[in-house]
C-alpha cells in the first residue's frame, strides 16, 4: 500500500533521531537538572533513560512498523472494538500540547539568529543579556510572532511531505551541531571557575533525590526520548521493512543521550563561571550561552552557525509533533493533507499563543500560580508521557504478545537476535513495572 505522509520511506535513525535531539535536549534538560539539585538528578535521569529507554522505543516501533498506522489507528488496528484507541487518542492531544508550548522555545531560536547575525551580543555583560532577554519576554507580541513563524515553517515541512529531505539535510547538520557543541564545552569548562559547573553536575549529592526529582527525570527522559505519545509509533509506521528496530532504538537513545550530556558540559561550567545560578529555569540557557560566544574567538560566527542549528534540531522535533496529527486526521478522520496540516497547526498556534503570553510578567495566563507554559510542559512531560509509556509497553507485552513482537524485531525471522527473549521479559514484566513504581512514588 502507498501510503500518503513522507515523501518516501525515512531512515530509521536519521528520523527519530532527528525528532529526538532538539530543544529537549539543549534547553529543557539544563533547565530540569539545574532545577532538581545537579548531579543527583543526572543520575537518576540516566538510570531510566538507559533502563527504559530502549524497551519503549523499540514498543513504539513495533506498534507503528507492524500496523503502518498512526496512534489511534494502530491500536484500532490491533485490538478492533477494545479501549486500547484511547492511548492513542491521548498521544494525538499530548501532540498538541506539546507543540504548543514548544514552538514558543522554537521562535526564540529564530529571535536569537536575528541577534547573532547583528551581532548583537558582543562586549555585552550578562546584566545587560539579562535584561535583554526578560524584554523579549515581556513585549508578547514579539514571542507570538516568532512562534507563529515557527509553526508555519513545519507546516510547510509536513505539508510538502519533504520531511525526508530535512531528514537529509539533519544527517549532516546534527554530527555538526554535536561537533560544535564539544567546542563549546571545552571553552566552557576552561573558563575561570567553571570547574564549579562540572562539580555541580558530577558530584551527586543524593540526598537531593525527593519524589519530585525522579519525576521530572522520568518525564525530561521521554519527553527527551519522543517517548510516549506516539511519535515513534507515527514514524515506525514509516520505516523500511529491513531496518533494524532493536539497534536503531539504542543508537537513538545514545545519540540523545549524548546530545543532552554534552549541553550539560556547555552551559553548568560557563553558568557558575558567570554567576547564572542553576535555577534559573529559561535565562539559564539563553542568557549563558551569548555570554560563552562573548568569550571565543570567532564567537560572531560561533553563535550564528549554533543558533541555526539550534533551530533546524528543533524544527525535525516539531515536525514529529505535527505529523502525529496529521497522520490521525488523514487516516482516521480522512481529512485531505492539506487541510489536515492546517487544522494541526492552526490548533496548535492557537493554545501556543497563550503559552507565550503567559511568560509576561503578571500575565492572566496563570493556573494556580504556575504560567499556563508551565502547566502544559508538566501535565504532558510529567504526567501523559509516562502514562502513554507505561500503556504501550503493556500492550506489546501483554496484548501483541511474544510471537507478533518477535516476528517485528526480527523482520519476520530475517535477523539473528539471541537477545529477543530478554527483551521482550523487560518490556512485559520489568518496564511496566518500573514506571508504574516511578510514577507513582514520584507524584506521591
Ligand atoms: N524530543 C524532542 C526534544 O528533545 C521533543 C519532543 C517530545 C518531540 C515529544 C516529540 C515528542 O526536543
Amino acid at each position: 500500500m502507498k501510503r500518503d505522509g513522507f515523501g518516501s520511506k525515512l531512515g530509521i535513525i536519521a528520523a527519530a533521531a532527528g525528532s529526538a535531539v532538539g530543544l529537549g535536549n539543549i534547553y529543557r534538560f539544563p533547565c530540569e537538572l539545574g532545577n532538581n539539585g545537579g548531579g543527583a538528578f543526572l543520575i537518576v535521569y540516566l538510570l531510566i533513560v538507559l533502563g527504559l529507554g530502549v524497551p519503549v522505543m523499540l514498543s513504539e516501533f513495533v506498534i507503528g512498523r507492524r500496523t503502518q498506522k498512526n496512534p489511534v489507528g494502530a491500536f484500532r488496528m490491533l485490538r478492533p472494538k477494545s479501549g486500547w484507541p484511547i492511548i492513542g487518542y491521548l498521544g494525538v492531544i499530548c501532540g498538541l500540547i506539546i507543540l504548543a508550548f514548544y514552538s514558543t522555545v522554537a521562535g526564540w531560536t529564530l529571535e536569537y539568529i536575528v541577534k547573532a547575525v547583528g551581532d548583537q551580543f558582543s562586549g555585552k555583560d550578562l546584566s545587560v543579556i539579562e535584561q535583554e532577554f526578560s524584554d523579549f519576554h515581556n513585549l508578547g507580541w514579539k514571542n507570538v510572532l516568532w512562534q507563529v513563524v515557527f509553526i508555519f515553517l513545519t507546516a510547510f515541512v509536513v505539508f510538502k511531505g519533504v520531511a525526508d529531505g530535512i531528514e537529509k539535510y539533519s544527517k549532516i547538520l546534527m554530527p555538526l551541531l554535536v561537533l560544535i557543541l564539544i567546542v563549546l564545552a571545552i571553552r566552557s569548562i576552561t573558563l575561570p571557575g567553571g570547574t564549579d559547573g562540572l562539580s555541580f553536575l558530577f558530584k551527586p549529592d543524593f540526598s537531593k533525590i525527593t519524589g519530585s526529582v525522579v519525576i521530572s527525570a522520568l518525564g525530561q527522559a521521554f519527553f527527551s526520548l519522543s517517548m510516549g505519545m506516539g511519535v515513534l509509533i507515527t514514524y515506525g509506521s514509516y520505516i523500511k521493512k529491513e531496518d533494524n528496530l532493536l539497534s536503531s532504538s539504542v543508537s537513538v537513545v545514545l545519540a540523545d543521550t549524548l546530545v543532552a550530556v554534552l549541553a550539560g558540559l556547555v552551559i553548568f561550567p560557563a553558568a557558575f563561571s558567570f554567576g547564572v545560578q542553576p535555577t534559573a529555569g529559561m535565562g539559564l540557557v539563553f542568557n549563558t550561552l551569548p555570554m560563552i560566544f562573548n568569550q571565543m574567538s570567532g564567537g560572531y560566527f560561533f553563535c550564528i552557525i549554533f543558533f541555526v542549528l539550534l533551530a533546524v534540531a528543533a524544527l525535525t522535533s516539531t515536525i514529529s509533533l505535527l505529523e502525529v496529527i496529521v497522520a490521525y486526521l488523514v487516516e482516521e478522520l480522512h481529512i485531505n493533507r492539506r487541510w489536515a496540516t492546517v487544522v494541526a497547526a492552526v490548533a496548535s498556534a492557537i493554545v501556543g499563543v497563550f503559552a507565550s503570553l503567559s511568560l509576561k510578567n503578571g500575565s492572566a495566563f496563570s493556573i494556580g500560580g504556575n504560567s499556563f507554559f508551565n502547566c502544559l510542559d508538566f501535565v504532558s512531560s510529567n504526567i501523559l508521557l509516562p502514562i502513554g509509556a507505561f500503556f504501550i509497553v503493556l500492550f506489546v507485552g501483554w496484548i501483541m504478545g511474544k510471537s507478533e513482537f518477535f516476528a517485528e524485531v526480527t523482520n519476520e525471522g530475517k535477523l539473528k537476535m539471541s537477545i529477543k527473549g530478554i527483551v521482550f521479559f523487560i518490556i512485559k514484566f520489568l518496564a511496566p513495572v518500573a514506571i508504574a513504581i516511578i510514577f507513582v512514588t514520584g507524584l506521591f
